[in-house]
């Protein structure tokens, strides 16, 4: 049961099955998040980020990544309003002087007041945080609660040695639900039918799928795996439907290239894996033989931020290079900013409605959206450390 919810309770007895889901708002926590990517914070640099509604102030020392919350024990106030460091080690109140460790987050000194007994038994929180693939993920979780390897909270592959990873961020005006449900949605393809991607790639594109055997889905819920739902590979693909009819004409049709069956083998998305705290893995995407990984990140109630990243499995420094190469002059401007523009533009659109909580039983979903009601059960099953109100006061 979550307490201290900020959603109506009567509302969520409706949904037992994917309660905790529709409450959290903010995310789940005792999870790994990615907050920005390596490359945004250099040596002695201090930045300030929003994370799950919680503030968070990172600065790199000596190469290692800290991250403490952003709102001094005094009197509240963030550090990043005026940052500052006397020492490299330490972060200094700009109102009274409270002085903390990077380290861990201890008070240890006040300059307006150094006598105070509570100098060295007080600490603000400070976050885990890892460095894997060129972005900075922080763990946000319970003070009893130990964090888990990374390899859990992201799609198998992503930390692969061969995995060469590419990736650019966004923000998007949306709750980070419909990220997730965006991405996984069977039926969103016809959204993509106009994109530049399907003739820079060859690819064939349909309209939509016609059925999904029942077992299309699979559920990964072992302990210490990745809590996810992911589609199947079948011999032989489900139906797409190719041809868009209204009222019985043909207004509208999807992209089939003309291959040999072992060609469109090859080009063919074979599926993709979501799993908690809201990640996903698309395989042979944008191209065969790459993987994107994305992540929407809880931000506010109201905004996530849009981390996509181009992985290709690499064996040496020239394939590495090319990789690199291909993401900025290929996939940056062709696949992100041509192709998943279009789902920023639908979650933002989807926005006004799903604010309102009542309006999450107002829906009208059809079987081809059973991959998103999985999902949504599964997050009740392993999430119940909702982020709650009190956590981000
Ligand atoms: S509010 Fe920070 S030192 Fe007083
Ligand atoms: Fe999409």
């Amino acid at each position: 049961m979550v307490e201290d919810s900020f959603v109506d309770e009567r509302l969520l007895k409706k949904v037992p099955r994917w309660r905790n889901y529709l409450a959290a708002k903010l995310g789940f926590r005792n999870h790994w998040y990615p907050i920005m990517f390596s490359r945004e914070l250099g040596e002695n640099e201090v930045v300030s980020r929003k994370l799950m509604g919680e503030d968070i102030l990172l600065k790199r020392i000596d190469g290692k990544v800290h991250a403490i919350r952003d709102r001094c024990l005094h009197r509240g106030v963030k550090f990043s309003e005026k940052v500052e460091c006397y020492t490299r080690n330490t972060v200094t109140c700009w109102y009274h002087g409270f002085t903390y460790r990077w380290e861990d987050g201890t008070l240890c000194d006040i300059i307006a007041s150094p006598n105070t007994p509570i100098i060295g038994k007080k600490a603000i929180h400070s976050y885990p945080v890892q460095e894997a693939k060129g972005l900075v993920f922080v763990f946000v979780g319970d003070a009893d609660y130990e964090p888990h390897p990374l390899s859990q909270d992201v799609p198998p592959t992503f930390l692969d040695d061969t995995m060469e990873v590419h990736g650019s961020s966004y923000m998007v005006q949306s709750n980070w639900r419909l990220g997730c449900e965006n991405g996984i949605d069977d039926l969103h393809i016809y959204l993509h039918r106009q994109s530049p991607l399907v003739p820079n790639t060859q690819r064939s594109l349909p309209l939509g799928h016609t059925d999904r055997p029942v077992d299309f889905f699979e559920l990964h819920e072992e302990q210490g795996q990745p809590k996810g739902v992911s589609t199947r590979t079948f011999k032989d693909a489900a139906p797409m439907a190719y041809e868009g009819r209204v009222e019985g004409k043909i207004v509208v049709t999807g992209t089939k290239m003309h291959q040999t069956p072992e060609e469109a083998a090859k080009k063919r998305t074979t599926g993709h894996y979501i799993c908690m705290p809201g990640v996903l893995r698309v395989d042979n995407f944008p191209f065969v033989g790459r993987f994107q990984f994305e992540w929407y990140v809880p931000i506010t109630e109201d905004s996530h931020l849009y981390i996509i990243t181009i992985g290709k499995p690499c064996a040496n420094d020239e394939e590495r290079a090319e990789h690199e190469h291909e993401f900025w002059h290929r996939w940056k401007p062709v696949s992100l900013e041509g192709f998943n523009n279009e789902d920023v533009f639908a979650r933002e659109a989807l926005q006004p409605f799903y604010e309102h909580d009542q309006n999450w039983l107002e829906e009208t979903l059809v079987t081809e959206d059973n991959g998103i009601i999985m999902w949504r059960e599964l997050c009740h099953r392993n999430g119940p450390s909702v982020q709650k109100p009190s956590d981000i006061i």
